[in-house]
């Protein structure tokens, strides 16, 4: 041998070494692209699914089956369903994850339901509560709620405690419409009726004149969805300021508008305000006890988690048990075999995502506002058990 082709045989031995290093770094390597906003107003949702994920894995290892969870965490800066959507193809293009996951708004998770039916990847949501989102894609599970599922509670909650005339506030997308819908259904079903159906917009809402038209209406109580965050705080400033409650208007919700997560600033307005939801950090089990325990750890400056904190933590538990039941190797139709009936003693009670259509099933509680020690919490002090998304 020359020298040159000594130096080149020695060459390509190495890139050889090196490609077979990379290739098997793959293969011991299970990813899981997280795809939320982490900047401007919906911030709060990356970051609340970023500590339940983190508290997962703090609880039980960062790796399954022998191979090492990878996290990747892609920023979407808002109901931006292009950027969603790209990011989702980097994704499964260039960093070959096998799960896709997150997604706290509707329009990211609709954006991304193609791809993830496309590339056959197992997409788990982690709040994003249209109803419809499941039907998009074959490859999509939904660990978090649906609007429908803890709006029609609240028709009969106040059937029952003789809230007749309702005027209705909600977001004008997905949710909004689902939550409006499902519960008028309800309430109009039992005899009761919505005199008035506002819809306000996604992007910055100024509640001031809805607030104020609501009062003239004189209904027995507000039903109101809110995307959780700033916007639950700008209702109940509004609620407060504009005397709605001295006028005798009830305010009934569903819990985004009393999100854990920003209860404790949101101020005494929230003080017996009835909600219907699938979690409070409230709730009283052996599980949410270690999730709260082991969310503070992972978290330390973190706050209170909140749902989106649990459907991801709920959503990682999925990951570790498809993972572990397919030993480490990651195929997206064995997965959603495997996600199909699952069932899960989550922090917020017991979870099962239905085989038929893949979306959640589980209790809806009724909670009230009431101060615990001296903080504001929703306390559960009712329960439907067993809700499915009522249009499934
Ligand atoms: C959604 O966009 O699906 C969504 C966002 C915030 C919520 C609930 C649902 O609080």
């Amino acid at each position: 041998m020359t020298m040159k082709s000594t130096l080149l045989a020695a060459a390509a031995a190495m890139a050889a070494m090196a490609f077979s290093a990379t290739l098997a770094f793959a293969q011991d390597t299970i990813k899981i692209g997280v795809i939320a906003s982490f900047s401007g107003p919906f911030a709060d949702y990356g970051k609340s699914m970023e500590g339940g994920i983190k508290a997962y894995m703090a609880q039980h290892g960062s790796s399954v089956a022998g191979k090492k969870i990878e996290v990747i965490y892609k920023d979407t800066t808002g109901p931006s369903p292009e950027i969603a959507k790209r990011l989702a193809q980097e994704l499964v293009v260039r960093d070959k994850v096998d799960f896709l996951a997150g997604f706290g708004l509707t329009p990211e998770a609709l954006a991304v339901a193609p791809i993830a039916e496309q590339a056959k990847k197992p997409m788990i949501i982690m709040n994003a509560a249209t109803s419809i989102i499941t039907t998009k894609s074959d490859y999509i599970a939904r660990f978090s709620m649906t609007l429908p599922q803890v709006s029609a509670p609240m028709g009969s909650w106040a059937l029952k405690n003789n809230i007749r005339k309702v005027v209705t506030v909600v977001a004008d997308y997905g949710p909004g419409i689902d939550a409006e819908k499902a519960f008028a259904e309800r309430l109009t079903k039992g005899g009761g009726s919505v005199t008035e159906a506002i819809r306000v917009p996604l992007r910055n809402p100024d509640f001031a004149p809805y607030i104020q038209r609501i009062k003239d209406a004189k209904p027995d109580a507000v039903f109101v969805f809110v995307p959780a965050g700033e916007q639950s705080i700008a209702f109940m400033k509004g609620y407060r300021e504009r005397g709605l409650a001295e006028a005798g208007i009830k305010v009934i919700a569903t819990g985004d508008l009393t999100d854990d997560h920003v209860l404790p600033a949101m101020g005494d307005a929230t003080l017996g305000v009835i909600t219907t939801f699938h979690y409070s950090a409230a709730h009283k089990s052996p599980e949410n006890d270690a999730f709260l325990k082991s969310f503070a750890a992972a978290n330390p400056a973190g706050g209170r988690p909140n749902f989106m904190a649990v459907a991801a933590y709920d959503g990682m538990a999925a990951i570790y048990q498809v993972s572990n039941k397919l030993g480490g190797k990651i195929d997206g139709d064995k997965a959603m075999a495997v996600l199909k009936g699952m069932k899960l003693n989550s922090p917020r009670g017991p979870i099962m995502i239905d085989p038929a259509t893949r979306d959640i099933v589980q209790t809806v509680y009724v909670r009230k506002v009431e101060k615990v020690g001296n903080e504001p919490y929703n306390v559960e002090f009712d329960k439907f058990t067993d809700q499915k998304d009522p249009g499934k």
